[in-house]
């Protein structure tokens, strides 16, 4: 019966990695996957995790199966730093949330919970957005649609394009927005846009389904949740989807949370029984080590000050990173101004270079990078900067 089924091509952002370890060129630069890694290249575990792992190892008493939504504590450490301490959705019970494998664990339970209310349902999402966004939502049997978001000429987002589309938008509907630290485009919407977001869903009735897998990399823990937070406080139903594969350097360990704020205790009680009976049907629960961690993490006074420290040196070293980049561009000669990088936030930028130029960078510097021109920023180093820059230069 195998025989039907075809060799697939390599997924555009992971086959990058086997891309990269095939190239025998020493001095390859490897921007592709969205990792955090240091200057020597390396992706350390965060020391707060370091130290957790060991109060663990030292604790941790049985392996028997732990609760169907996950660990507690961490369920319940992860919603106060994205929802803000004490917030009224949490206190009147009507936050359901269970903990997920990875950011995509939740954004696929999300997206089966969506059909479960109404396989009719269209998914706005932003064009461009996240490659794996679509398939994690469209195999759950959703249908797509795509607002517009970025301009790659104007190296902005095109929020009155964004706006006008986001008008039309079905009441029941579901609209992706990236909570921070656009994947892709690193492009970010400011405050004033989310509130115009916000007066959007308010107006059509379309429901937020909001990815936050950056939490802390754009301005801070606080203000990267501002969007988030507004749309939680002012609207009856919002679908959140979290990651700790960046933020705590977990990326291996699978810890995201699927979270849906509802209108009422009933429903939410409700809700709390379909996510967890909708990850009992593909995996059971989930794994419980990295959660764990988590909540040791966040609920130690200490180890959770050296954790947000952690996270603010791996921010400032990548904005210092994006400044270089730009330095060095207009060192070397670029023509064109490349100072939107230093405006875009996160692990990203989109360096608004066109498929071509992206394959010379690969095929003739050895520089690998999404083709939409993504590349990680992390992945930078004082090493790697003037042949980056030099690279990039020669191509344009
Ligand atoms: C990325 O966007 O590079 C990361 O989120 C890794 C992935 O799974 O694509």
């Amino acid at each position: 019966m195998f025989e039907v089924l075809p060799q697939l091509p390599a997924d555009p952002i992971l086959g990058l990695s086997a891309a990269f370890k095939a190239d025998p060129n020493p001095l390859k630069i490897d921007l592709g996957v969205g990792v955090y890694k240091d200057e020597n290249g390396q992706t350390p575990i965060v020391t707060a995790i370091a130290k957790a792992q060991k109060i663990l190892l030292e604790t941790e008493t049985s392996k028997t199966y732990i609760p169907a939504q996950g660990v507690q504590g961490y369920i319940d450490g992860l919603t106060e730093l994205l929802l803000g301490k004490a917030n009224p959705a949490v206190l009147e019970n009507r936050v359901a949330a269970v903990q997920a494998p990875g950011g995509c664990g939740a954004l696929r339970i999300l997206s089966e919970l969506i059909k479960r209310c109404n396989a009719e349902t269209t998914v706005w999402v932003s064009d461009p957005t996240w490659a794996n966004h679509i398939p994690l939502i469209g195999n759950a049997g959703l249908k797509i649609e795509t607002y517009p978001y970025f301009d790659k000429d104007q190296a902005s987002i095109r929020f009155d394009a964004m706006v006008e589309s986001l008008e039309n938008v079905k009441s029941g509907d579901v609209v992706l927005l990236h909570g921070c630290c656009h994947n892709p485009t690193g492009a970010d919407l400011t405050k004033e846009q989310w509130q115009v977001v916000l007066k959007l869903a308010q107006k059509t009735g379309f429901i937020p389904f909001i990815d936050v897998a950056y939490l802390g990399f754009g301005d801070s823990l606080e203000d990267d949740a501002y969007g988030t937070r507004l749309l939680v406080n002012n609207l009856p139903e919002v679908i959140i989807a979290a990651s700790c594969s960046k933020n705590f350097g977990l990326y291996r360990e699978r810890v995201g949370l699927a979270l849906m704020v509802t209108q009422n205790s009933t429903t939410r009680n409700a809700i709390q029984t379909q996510i967890q009976s909708i990850a009992r049907a593909i995996y059971s629960m989930p794994p419980s080590y990295g959660g764990a961690l988590v909540d040791i993490v966040l609920n130690n006074a200490e180890l959770r000050a050296e954790w947000i420290s952690e996270v603010d040196m791996m921010r400032n070293r990548m904005q210092d990173l994006r400044a270089l980049l730009v330095s060095k561009l207009k060192e070397y000669g670029a023509k064109r101004d490349f100072d939107f990088v230093n405006r875009q936030k996160g692990m990203f930028s989109y360096l608004c270079i066109t498929p071509e130029q992206v394959r010379a960078m690969r095929d003739k510097h050895s520089v690998y990078f999404v083709e939409s021109s993504r590349v990680n920023i992390a992945g930078i180093s004082l090493k790697n900067v003037d042949s980056l820059a030099k690279s990039l230069v020669s191509v344009l």
